[in-house]
């Protein structure tokens, strides 16, 4: 890799690196060729027969679970020419796919199980095996690694699964999975949900919501970083921006604006906890807020999610996780919506962007299969006011990045350090790949 393209000792981050097609293919082989990712959700994959495919630059991988229940990812190929054998998710009740080329069949270990007029073929190697995949889980989440020699899953991870524990993601379901492609490279898809610092501009009509300015930014190990509000300042409040006195502060329209849309997928029911509690005021000696993050507590307990681990506070607060290198987005009590970024192959200037919501299951209704909808222009769609509005960001900057005037990112040290260490880490996969070759 040329070495001005490297992140600066000053933390200067050259536009090539979001630009430059030579910078995507150096990604796609040594950095997505390399880490642990996520390809679906275990729900996803449940029942014997259920296959979905993950799309990573020019590589796809079929990630399914087999007639006795084992997980299995190979690569999505037919080894006889080269054909994909599945576009997109599919089941596979009689336990084999079929390639609509010529027909040759293959279990759901990747094993080739029938070749059509096998007799002409006299040099075919048996078994004949489709290379597979590591696939690992945690938390819900099936990942996978094209990189056989790579460290198992938790050591990538440590120490988010500590950290993550207590909202229990591997007891949420996944309610749905938005698919849709982004004018701008991943990186900058990743970007524009990994700090705050764009809200006091980009989301300025949230400021009486969201305290913008105290969040701190925790480097989890190398591939996650974590930001919330530290324990004292984890209560719903204005932005400082505002510099609005905390006896003016008004809780009824923060739990409101929360509850609305502005914390996420929040079940219908803590609504109507909302209203029921304005309407009637908190009890003695409580605040509204105190008496919703207790209620909500409650509430989740009901449902049959552990509590124990989260405190109140952690109730009405959001808390943002990174995962190196392609996924961001809030995690709360009973739900979470993650966003993914997938480089368009060999097109820097374009993103797949995947929005998976999670939720905690109702315990008395059945869950439902996920609902899985591609959007391939992304102004089809209404995505809510605060994604519209990063989403047209995102665009902005890739065409603004393409100006001759422009060198590179020079960014926020405090605010935007999430930015600086993943492209730091990046470095670390890219510098490695260019000394092994
Ligand atoms: S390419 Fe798959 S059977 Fe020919
Ligand atoms: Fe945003």
């Amino acid at each position: 890799m040329p070495a001005e393209w490297l992140v600066g000792a000053d933390g200067f981050v050259p536009k090539e690196r979001y630009t430059h097609p030579r910078f995507l293919e150096l990604e796609e082989d040594h950095l997505f060729g390399r880490v642990w990712q996520i390809a679906c959700r275990v729900e996803e994959v449940e029942h014997p027969g259920d296959v979905v495919e993950y799309g990573i630059g020019d590589q796809s991988v079929l990630v399914t679970r087999a007639e006795d229940g084992a997980l299995h990812a190979f690569h999505n190929v037919c080894l006889h020419r080269g054909a994909r054998l599945v576009d997109g998710c599919t089941s596979a009740p009689d336990g084999g796919l079929r390639c609509p080329f010529h027909g040759w069949r293959y279990a759901l270990d990747g094993t080739c199980i029938e070749v059509v007029d096998a007799d002409d073929f006299t040099a075919l190697p048996r078994p004949l095996r489709i290379p597979p995949v590591r696939v690992e889980s945690w938390g819900g989440f099936v990942f996978v690694n094209l990189d056989p020699d790579a460290e198992p899953l938790l050591e990538f991870l440590d120490p988010l699964p500590a950290v993550l524990a207590p909202f229990h993601l591997e007891q949420m379901r996944l309610r749905s999975v938005l698919t849709t492609v982004l004018p701008t490279n991943w990186k900058a898809a990743v970007d524009a949900f990994n700090e705050a610092y764009h809200v006091q501009s980009g989301h300025r009509q949230t400021l009486p919501f969201v305290d913008d300015v105290s969040i701190v930014y925790e480097l989890l190990g190398k591939h996650a970083h974590y930001g919330r509000l530290p324990g004292a300042r984890r209560v719903l409040r204005p932005s400082p921006r505002l510099g609005i006195p905390d006896a003016e502060v008004d809780e009824a329209t923060i739990l409101r604006a929360l509850v609305s849309g502005l914390g996420g997928a929040f079940l219908g029911e803590e609504r109507d906890l909302v209203d029921d509690l304005i309407a009637t005021g908190p009890p003695p000696g409580q605040t509204l807020l105190g008496a919703y993050q207790e209620r909500r507590m409650t509430l989740l307990a009901r449902r049959g999610l552990d509590v124990s681990g989260l405190g109140p506070d952690q109730m009405t607060s959001v808390e943002d996780l990174y995962l190196f290198p392609n996924v961001v987005g809030p995690v709360y009590p009973g739900s979470a919506i993650l966003f993914r970024a997938r480089p368009v192959p060999g097109d820097p200037d374009h993103t797949y962007h995947d929005t998976f919501v999670l939720q905690w299951p109702d315990p008395d209704v059945p869950p439902a299969p996920p609902k899985r909808r591609d959007f391939p222009r992304w102004r089809e769609r209404d995505w809510g006011t605060l994604t519209m509005q990063d989403y047209e960001n995102v665009e902005r900057v890739q065409r603004g990045m393409k100006s001759a005037a422009f060198r590179g990112l020079r960014l926020n040290p405090r605010q935007e350090i999430n930015l600086l260490h993943m492209h730091r880490t990046i470095d670390e996969y890219l510098t490695r790949a260019t000394v092994v070759v």
